[in-house]
């Protein structure tokens, strides 16, 4: 087999065989085809799609390009979530220690920042010596000893996902059902979960734009797991300006800890709430979504989900002491509010645009390898609906210098869209498919 004969095929809007799919992510994970050959056919499959036969096989490759986890001897049910990639989102930070904190293990592999979304490792390293480089046995010995992991690919866990997904960042070939799908999937299968809840993202700052592409992508999903024998809800939730306010890693895991401290920004702290009800719900601990909802409540204001939180920094090597005194965290130099010119509602935030600040500030990756800067980012101080007066505080930028910060003053205020009539608040979420 030829992987330029499968580069035209795919270009010319053809279907791959299994073996042709099960050829390019082996020879792939095994270093023979070279990077360039591949970026040419993820763009051609994101020009071109897959159909669900290819999309499945995909998974299935990928998944099985590693080791494919049975926990059976660890938890007798293991649940898990992935989201679809969103500006502001740390809900994985929030959700993963409050579901393990009621006995509910959780084994997440995680991404890093992709396109203008940022990546739950990314903001986990944020916190020195933090490692999400966790081997099989690691993973496994310390979802036995207490109940919570968050790691990315590695060697043996999903690793062609691991190369897809950091080339794919870099060759924009990031919004396409089918490599979403099978990137998500095939870490949650790799993973061992037996339910999985997905948070799938739409609106500007998601690589779906629309409800409809992103109820095609969450069914997909959902009819992958089903075949496959997992438990799978998916949530349809808005992705039209960032959550909660912070955009920037250390920011985000600053407004995490927050939140598992009962006191973050209203719209992440709902939206979090929400995600856990729904895993302990499919993890069977509650009856009702409501009883599940009223258990996670309990177990941030109990200190138990904060308490997991720390156990889990510790177990992957992270130094405690800066999630425990935030303040800890290293700052970026340069730190800037911008204020109202007048009295206004906020109408409209470009969600993407402002992801795409936060990675111009350097918190992102523009080509692969690229060292990202923790301390960089956007903190957002309104929400469309709100009512603004002048002077009022819009946004602060956490920046190195000032060219950079300059800039992304402009582009954030390019990102923003005033009316002077009341404006509806956003929905948190539009649709939950099972
Ligand atoms: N999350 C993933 O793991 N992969 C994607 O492609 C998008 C979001």
């Amino acid at each position: 087999m030829r992987m330029v004969e499968l580069i035209e095929k795919k270009r010319d809007g053809g279907t791959l065989t299994t073996d042709e799919i099960n050829y390019f992510i082996q020879e792939y994970t095994d270093g023979t085809i070279p990077d360039y050959q591949v970026s040419a056919l993820l763009m051609a499959i994101l020009l071109r799609g897959m159909d669900d036969r290819e999309t499945g096989d995909l998974t299935l490759a990928m998944a099985y390009s590693g080791e494919v986890l049975d926990l059976k001897d660890i938890a007798p049910f293991v649940v898990d979530k992935h989201s679809t990639g969103g500006v502001g989102d740390k809900v994985s930070l929030v959700v993963i220690p409050v579901v393990a904190a009621r006995g509910l293990p959780v084994g997440k592999m995680s991404g890093r920042g992709l396109g203008f979304s940022g990546g739950t490792l990314d903001k986990l390293e944020s916190v020195p010596g933090f490692r999400a480089d966790l081997s099989v046995a690691e993973f496994k010995a310390q979802l036995a000893r207490i109940g919570i992991v968050l790691t990315g690919q590695s060697a043996n866990l999903a690793p062609a996902d691991g190369k897809l997904y950091a080339l794919r960042d870099v060759t924009g070939t990031v919004p396409s059902t089918p490599l979403i799908t099978s990137s998500v999937m095939s870490k949650k299968i790799a993973g061992g979960a037996d339910a999985i809840l997905l948070d799938v993202k739409v609106g500007s700052g998601a690589f779906m734009k629309t409800l409809d592409s992103a109820r095609a992508l969450a069914e997909g999903m959902v009819r992958i797991g089903a075949t496959l024998g997992r438990k799978v809800t998916a949530l349809l939730s808005d992705m039209n300006q960032p959550l909660g306010c912070a955009v920037g890693n250390s920011l985000e895991v600053r407004e995490a800890i927050d939140v598992l401290h009962g006191h973050g920004p209203q719209d992440f702290d709902e939206h979090c709430l929400i995600v856990a009800a729904e895993m302990l719900y499919l993890g069977g601990k509650a009856d009702t979504l409501e009883a599940a909802r009223t258990q996670v409540t309990e177990t941030i204001a109990s200190g138990q989900a904060w308490e997991k939180f720390r156990q889990l920094i510790i177990a992957q090597g992270g130094d405690v002491r800066y999630v425990d005194e935030p303040e800890r965290f290293p700052q970026a130099p340069l730190i800037e509010t911008v204020t109202a010119s007048q009295d206004g509602y906020l109408a409209e935030v470009r969600a993407d645009e402002i992801g795409m600040v936060a990675l111009g500030l350097g918190g992102g990756r523009e080509k692969k390898g690229d060292i990202i800067d923790h301390r960089v980012g956007i903190v957002m101080h309104c929400k469309v609906g709100d009512q603004i007066e002048a002077n009022a505080p819009l946004f602060t930028i956490h920046a190195t210098d000032a060219a950079r910060r300059d800039e992304a003053v402009r582009r954030t205020l390019r990102a923003l869209t005033f009316a002077s009539d009341p404006v509806e608040p956003l929905p948190l979420f539009y649709a939950r498919i099972t």
